[in-house]
C-alpha cells in the first residue's frame, strides 16, 4: 500500500511527448518556419518546461508584451511574435527594443509604427499585418490593408501578411472557404510578400496554405484540435498528465446518496473511492454522466458532484488490488484530456489553462527524469 503523506494533485509534464510533437509539426510543415505558440503559460503547462523543451523553434508566439518579456528574462533568444500586438506606443517601442515582432491589427498601430519606424527596422523586425478575413476579431479589412501595406512599406517596413481561421476545426465549413479567397487575393496584390495563417487544425488540413510561418498551440501540447478526431489518431501524444491519489474509500449500501446535492444513488452495494482532486484545483465541477478517471490502469467513473477539493469514483468493478494512496489519473493518456472536456461540453484548451496554482508542476526532462518541481 502507498501511503500519502500530503494531497497531491499534480501534473506531469512531458519534455519528450513536447519535442515529439514538435517534430510532427516539422514533419507536416516541412517547408515553413515554425512560430510555436506559448500564450497563457504555453496553455497552461508553464513557460518555462516549454521553452526549454521548444529549444529548436524558429519562433515563439505570445499574446502580450509581459508574455515576450519573460521570454527574454529565462534567457531564450528566438523570435518572438506579439499576435495582438502592442497596446501603447511604449509598448511599441520596447518590442522594437527587445525584438518582439508586432502584429499590426488596427489603424492606432499603423500610427504608431510609422512614428517610430528607426529601432524596429534597425533589429530587422517584420510587421505581421493582418487580415480581417472573416472571423471578424482582430484584424483590418481589405482595402484598408492595402492602404496601410503601402504606407508601412513607404516607411521601409517589411511585410508579413497573416490571419486567423474561425473553423479550421471544421474544415468543410463554408467560411473556411471564404477566409482563404479572401486572404489568397490580398496576398496576390501584396506580392511578394510573406504569409501565415495555419493554426493547428489549418497545419493539419490545408499543407497548400502553410506558407513562411505555421503557428501551432494545441498540437504541441498533444490535444487535438478537432472536436471529431482523437490526439492519438494524428499521432499527437498528451504533454500533461493530471494526477492525484485516492485517500479514501468507502462500502456505501444500495440507495444511499453521494456528495453534494444529494445527486447520485447507488443502485447497488458500492465500494467507492475518493479522490483529492477538485473544482478548486481546475477540474471541472459541471461533468456529464460517462465521465471517468484511471487508477492502475482501469477505468473508474465518477459518481456525484465534483467538490472543490473532492471528487468520487465507483471502484466496484474493479480490482481489490486497489487501495487508500494509489495514483489516479483524471487526465493525460486515458482519459484524454478531450475527453474529459466533452463530458464538460468545453475544448481540452480551456481545462488545461485553468489549473490553478494549488496544483504541483512535476516537469520530466526527455529521460523521464524530473527536471523542475513547483512548490
Ligand atoms: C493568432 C493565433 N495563431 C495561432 C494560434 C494557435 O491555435 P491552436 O492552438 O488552435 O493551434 C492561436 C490560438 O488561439 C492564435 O490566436
Amino acid at each position: 500500500m502507498t501511503a500519502v503523506t500530503k494531497r497531491q494533485p499534480r501534473i506531469e509534464l512531458s519534455t519528450s511527448a513536447l519535442q515529439h510533437n514538435f517534430k510532427r509539426v516539422r514533419k507536416v510543415a516541412p517547408h515553413s518556419k515554425v512560430v510555436c505558440m506559448v500564450k497563457a503559460d504555453a496553455y497552461g503547462h508553464g513557460i518555462e518546461f516549454a521553452l526549454n523543451a521548444l529549444q529548436d523553434t524558429d519562433a515563439f508566439g505570445v499574446a502580450c508584451i509581459s508574455e515576450a518579456r519573460q521570454i527574454r528574462q529565462l534567457g531564450y533568444k528566438q523570435p518572438v511574435t506579439l499576435i495582438e500586438g502592442v497596446f501603447s506606443p511604449a509598448e511599441w517601442i520596447e518590442a522594437s527594443q527587445q525584438q518582439f515582432e508586432c502584429v499590426v491589427h488596427q489603424q492606432q498601430q499603423v500610427q504608431w509604427a510609422l512614428a517610430h519606424p528607426h529601432t524596429y527596422q534597425k533589429n530587422n523586425l517584420k510587421i505581421w499585418l493582418k487580415l480581417n478575413s472573416g472571423m471578424n476579431r482582430l484584424g483590418l479589412q481589405p482595402d484598408e490593408l492595402l492602404t496601410a501595406a503601402l504606407k508601412l512599406r513607404a516607411a521601409g517596413f517589411e511585410l508579413v501578411l497573416t490571419m486567423h481561421f474561425a473553423n479550421a476545426d471544421v474544415p468543410d465549413h463554408p467560411l473556411n472557404q471564404q477566409q482563404i479567397q479572401t486572404f489568397l487575393h490580398l496576398k496576390q496584390q501584396l506580392e511578394p510578400i510573406e504569409a501565415s495563417c495555419c493554426n493547428s487544425a489549418a497545419i493539419f488540413n490545408w499543407p497548400e496554405l502553410h506558407f513562411n510561418y505555421v503557428r501551432p498551440g494545441i498540437m504541441l501540447y498533444g490535444a487535438s484540435p478537432y472536436d471529431n478526431i482523437i490526439a492519438n489518431k494524428l499521432d499527437l501524444r498528451p504533454v500533461m498528465h493530471l494526477k492525484s491519489n485516492l485517500i479514501a474509500i468507502q462500502h456505501v449500501n444500495v440507495e444511499q446518496v453521494i456528495g453534494y446535492g444529494s445527486r447520485f444513488t447507488t443502485t447497488r452495494p458500492t465500494r467507492l473511492g475518493i479522490v483529492a482532486i477538485g473544482y478548486g484545483d481546475g477540474y471541472p465541477r459541471a461533468l456529464t454522466h460517462g465521465a471517468y478517471v484511471s487508477i492502475q490502469g482501469h477505468e473508474a467513473p465518477l459518481l456525484g458532484r465534483v467538490s472543490m477539493d473532492l471528487l468520487a469514483v465507483d471502484l466496484t468493478d474493479l480490482p481489490t488490488s486497489i487501495h487508500i494512496g494509489d495514483e489516479v489519473t483524471l487526465w493525460g493518456d486515458n482519459p484524454s484530456v478531450d475527453l474529459i472536456a466533452k463530458h464538460n461540453n468545453t475544448i481540452g484548451y480551456e481545462l488545461l489553462c485553468r489549473l490553478t496554482q494549488r496544483v504541483k508542476r512535476i516537469s520530466l526532462n526527455a529521460e523521464g527524469n524530473i527536471l523542475i518541481k513547483s512548490n
